[in-house]
């Protein structure tokens, strides 16, 4: 008897120790554990054993199960953290190696121009401000010196919602970021100076004009400001965005109800080629409205015109990004065509800084 459970643990054990994964450990437990196991049978045999051959197998019997499923435990658990192990090994990522593949997205020229803009201004102390593109009749056009009667109001092909909000007010897609101007100064006071782009809407759509475009508004409110000021602002970001020293500006006089004088700035540019570019001044392009507050918008927004003044200013982001990138059709734009943005579109690593240039091409 002693040799038979000494050779069937001898054997068990070895065998467990020995088993490569925990289907092997589950046959080998069936086999001695289970209901027909080799050392439940032993156990069974207890039974019909007198009281002193009970007293003497016993012991052994008991010890030999309780060495087995010992085993069976540990060589099981040793398996699993081994398991463990590899997959953590496998699934382990270099952060030093280079990345596998090009990032394959790329910057839109509108986001890298509004990025280069927001770099240009911050750098004469402009902060950037936002609003709604779901805008009010108020903030849109009332607050800007176009009551409802305003002619001005009809030319601006607006999109309007069919309900009005909570204060009794018609809803529209805002059709430019002049109420952005509105919004900083009740929110922000004076003196201020911001900068807002942003999309706006109008119903209006041919190779020059799609239904959204984007504008960037800046606003000045402080003493004294005055026409000088204005000009000053518009050459050193101009040159700054064309990165050119011989930017030309023509200023002629025009007329926004929200600026009083109002001004409309040309840009010279050269012919290279047959296409206009910017620099010189052999011919005359059309890229700005601006003009001084007008005393009733700076009244509407909660200052006072005899003590505050400032000058604003709006552009078209698109057609500033055109001028400069030599993209001619508005509309490929918007298209999100893969072709075209990764011939135009920038680097996501490409910032633009003032020291290292604000656009480093594509
Ligand atoms: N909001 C005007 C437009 O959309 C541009 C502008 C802004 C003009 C600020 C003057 C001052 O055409």
């Amino acid at each position: 008897m002693m040799d038979n459970i000494q050779e069937l643990g001898d054997d068990l054990l070895a065998r467990i120790a020995a088993a490569a994964d925990p289907a092997a450990i589950e046959a080998i437990r069936v086999e001695a554990l289970g209901k027909q196991g080799s050392v439940s049978a032993l156990l069974k045999t207890l039974g019909a054993m007198s009281p002193e051959q009970r007293q003497a197998e016993g012991p052994k019997i008991h010890a030999l199960r309780e060495a087995v499923t010992q085993a069976l435990a540990g060589r099981k658990e040793a398996l699993e953290g081994a398991a463990l192990e590899a997959r953590l090994a496998a699934e382990t990522v270099d952060l030093s190696l280079p990345a596998p593949e090009m990032p394959r997205g790329s910057v839109h020229p509108i986001a890298q121009v509004m990025d280069e803009l927001a770099e240009i201004f911050a750098d004469m102390g402009f902060a950037v401000a936002t609003g709604p593109e779901i805008e009010d009749d108020w903030h849109n056009f009332t607050a800007l010196n176009m009551p409802e009667s305003h002619p001005a109001r009809a030319m601006h092909d607006t999109f309007y919602f069919p309900d009005r909000n909570a204060l009794g007010r018609e809803m529209l897609l805002r059709t430019h970021t002049s109420p952005v101007q509105i919004r900083a100064m009740l929110e922000r006071g004076a003196p201020l100076r911001v900068i807002a782009p942003g999309r706006v809407y109008r119903s209006d759509s041919d190779a020059t004009h799609t239904p959204m475009f984007h504008q960037i508004e800046g606003l000045v409110i402080d003493k004294d400001i005055h026409l000088g000021h204005l000009k000053w602002t518009l050459e050193t970001f101009l040159k700054a965005y064309f990165e050119r020293e011989d930017i030309v500006l023509r200023l002629r006089p025009s007329y926004f109800p929200f600026t009083e004088p109002s001004v409309e700035v040309d840009v010279g540019y050269t012919l290279v080629n047959g296409k206009r570019v910017v620099g010189g001044a052999e011919g005359w392009m059309e890229v700005l409205g601006s003009g001084m507050v007008n005393r009733h918008v700076i009244a509407a927004a909660g200052l006072d015109p005899d003590a505050w003044q400032g000058f604003a200013f709006g552009t078209g982001v698109d057609r500033l990004a055109m001028l400069k990138y030599g993209m001619d059709d508005l509309r490929a734009f918007f298209d999100g065509d893969v072709r075209w943005l990764s011939h135009y579109g920038f680097s996501a690593l490409d910032v633009p800084t003032l020291s290292g240039g604000v656009g480093t091409s594509a």
